[in-house]
């Protein structure tokens, strides 16, 4: 059984019909790409599995248990995490301050330790643990974001664009951390318009046109589709 299965799932904004039949799988200890152009229905689709958009049809499953009616709060409890597209810090908020709110699903006793766990991650966090989080550089910002999300122990993290608006040195050390998290034993689903970047950390991707998926399978191979490559690698 796979950690998070998505079955058929289809999403409307109003009349529009943004996500159609979709449907992806993500096991346990992955690290999954949803790679598309922009438009194509990547943030809804995470928007949608994290509760914090109603489904038409379909269903969402979570380690056997189907989630697709539950709110978000809840969703985080059973230990799903997101990091929006556009990092969504709270800029008039320490950086600590940020970092503990990401753990109020969690024992009291426990948040040092989750604290301590993200300094070591992103040595740069504690450095600037008195900041505001508004006056960090974007990927500063994107660090406080996925330390925020981490500060509640997720099964799953689920990552949109971490890599927007950066430069090329902060896309490297940020998917460097993707890879660290993976390693030490979370599971990922990323989206990325940097297909090249994600399938090169990714064990399996997806590829998201219009609302629907259009193509998926392992990720070197699709570093390699010919198709894959004219579209979104710029080769
Ligand atoms: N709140 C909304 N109301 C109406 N339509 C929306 C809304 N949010 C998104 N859409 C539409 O749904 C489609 C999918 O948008 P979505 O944000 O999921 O794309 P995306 O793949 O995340 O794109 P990007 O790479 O630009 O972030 C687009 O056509 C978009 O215009
Ligand atoms: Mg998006």
């Amino acid at each position: 059984m796979a950690m998070l299965e998505v079955k058929n799932l289809n999403v409307y904004y109003g009349l529009i019909h943004a996500i159609r039949d979709v449907s992806f799988e993500v096991e346990q200890g992955e690290v999954v790409a949803l790679i598309g152009a922009n438009g194509a229905g990547k943030t809804t689709t995470l928007h949608t599995v994290t509760g914090l958009l109603p489904a038409k049809s379909g269903q969402v499953i979570f380690e056997g248990n189907d989630i697709t009616k539950k709110p978000g709060h809840e969703i985080v409890r059973l230990g799903m995490s997101h990091v929006p597209e556009g990092r969504r810090v709270f800029a008039e908020l320490s950086v600590y301050e940020n970092l503990k709110m990401g753990a109020y699903t969690r024992p009291k006793a426990e948040i040092a330790e989750s604290l301590a766990g993200v300094y070591k991650r992103f040595p740069r966090l504690e450095e600037r643990k008195n900041q505001f989080a508004g006056t960090l550089s974007g990927g500063e910002q994107q660090m406080l974001a996925m330390g925020r999300a981490l500060m509640s122990r997720p099964k799953i993290l689920l990552l949109d664009e971490p890599s927007m608006g950066l430069s090329p040195l902060f896309v490297s050390e940020i998917f460097k951390i993707i890879e660290e998290v993976s390693a030490a034993g979370t599971t990922v689903l990323l989206v990325e318009q940097n297909a090249k970047k994600a399938l090169s950390i990714a064990d399996r991707a997806y590829v998201l046109e219009t609302g629907k998926v259009v193509k998926s399978g392992e990720a070197k191979l699709l570093l390699d589709d010919d198709s894959i490559k004219q579209a979104y690698l710029g080769e």
